[in-house]
């Protein structure tokens, strides 16, 4: 059968054990358990832990595994110095660039089975959050700051960012958001890691697939798509009209849409209550009403099985913690880490080659034609 436009919507493309989806319910479950039931209680290093091995931790198993994550978090000189060397490009090329040489540097990171690639993939899914620290660090003309091992993991990426201790409110949003990111079945960026995996590339080479493949404002892009339309927006009041000209104009309203959920983007919906609450505590609730208005214009589209996916308010929250718009789609890669590595391991676990076809569509018998007569033919076409 042939999905020819499709965008291969709708196919299996093999069993997992790491994630499922509900897209009609709007149900999202990590190795058996309920997102809204890890949000807000389970760390992102928990849920990493529980992504990577099958298995809620035990105190010592998430004890033992925090050492490692912590252990992780330096990067080399030389990638530093490739940041610096790339401080004005795009921050996704910054960050594909800087961890596709940091596995170039590192021989022990071209595993390419499961049980080697695990502590490489523990150590990524740590320097991921060093790198982004320090690229922000280094575009705002700052020296990047060393991680500090009494901290967690989002503790210490803000720390990383600012150069000072976030304060534990900051830290526990930007935990859960980390959480919330961590993994969403085969979506773009998942399967191009699978794909890459596929071939038995190494780890490295399949994260930076990943990376690459995020990028785009329909995957990874979309928060800080949305960012932008709330300042083009600008007044809760020119929402609606704001819509309506860009649903007039075929336009896509960033922010709505998914390919799998057809109903409330259950992300979405722990991340609404941060933006209002947040926006409120620092007196910067207009963002949140301007996007309040945007959900109501889009309401009728509802029908549709169009509604606010996990882009939509992630981009106030980081907006109110003072994370620049060009950091989001590194953000989303830093919270994905340990889904991207989840899926590679596994994919090694029981590996095959993906390779699907193509329905070729263009002509079949043409007879080639030496340049020199084509240049004739031309001549004498234009003559
Ligand atoms: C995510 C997305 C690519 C999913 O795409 P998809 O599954 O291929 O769905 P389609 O693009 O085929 O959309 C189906 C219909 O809904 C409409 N639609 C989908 N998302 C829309 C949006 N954000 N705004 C307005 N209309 C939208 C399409 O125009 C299409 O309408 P039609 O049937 O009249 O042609 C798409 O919804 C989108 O581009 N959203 C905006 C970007 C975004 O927020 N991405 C982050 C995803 S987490």
């Amino acid at each position: 059968m042939s999905n020819a436009g499709t965008g291969l919507k709708g196919v299996v493309l093999d069993e997992t054990r790491i994630a499922f989806i509900d897209g009609d319910e709007g149900k999202l479950v990590y190795r058996g358990y309920n997102i809204h039931d890890l949000a807000h209680v389970a760390t992102f290093e928990e849920v990493s832990y529980l992504l990577l091995y099958g298995d809620l931790p035990t105190r010592a198993e998430l004890a033992a595994f925090d050492r490692r994550l912590k252990a992780g978090r330096p990067i080399p000189e030389q990638v530093i110095d490739i940041i610096k060397s790339l401080s004005a490009a795009n921050s996704m090329d910054v960050l594909r660039t800087a961890v596709s040489a940091l596995v170039a540097l590192d021989e022990n990171s071209h595993a390419a089975n499961a049980e080697l690639a695990l502590p490489v993939g523990i150590r990524l899914i740590s320097q991921t959050a060093t790198i982004v620290a320090a690229m922000h660090r280094i575009r705002n003309g700052l020296e990047p700051v060393a991680p500090r091992p009494d901290l967690s993991h989002a503790a210490n990426f803000l720390y990383m960012m600012f150069g000072h201790e976030p304060s534990a409110e900051d830290a526990k949003i930007i935990d859960l958001d980390l959480v919330l990111h961590a993994e969403h079945s085969s979506n773009a960026s998942t399967f191009a890691a699978r794909v890459a995996a596929g071939t038995a590339a190494d780890i490295g080479s399949a994260i930076v697939a990943a990376i690459a493949t995020l990028k785009g404002p329909l995957h990874g892009g979309a928060a800080e798509a949305v960012q932008k339309t709330v300042e083009e927006i600008g007044d809760p009041q020119k929402a609606i009209d704001f819509v309506e000209e860009k649903i007039k104009a075929g336009e896509k309203v960033m922010g709505f849409g998914h390919r799998v959920y057809k109903n409330d983007d259950p992300r979405g919906i722990e991340l609404k209550d941060i933006a209002r609450d947040l926006g409120e505590k620092r007196g910067q609730g207009q963002w949140f009403q301007i996007l309040q208005q945007v959900e109501k214009a889009m309401q009728p589209y509802r029908a549709k099985g169009i509604y606010p996916n996990v882009d939509f308010y992630a981009g106030a929250v980081y907006s109110l913690i003072g994370i620049p718009d060009e950091l989001f789609v590194p953000m989303f890669a830093v919270g994905r880490m340990p889904g991207w590595v989840a899926h590679v391991l596994e994919q090694y676990e029981d590996n095959v080659l993906i390779r699907p076809l193509l329905d070729y569509t263009g002509p079949r018998h043409l007879r080639y034609v030496p340049i020199d007569e084509r240049e004739a033919e031309a001549v004498a076409y234009a003559s």
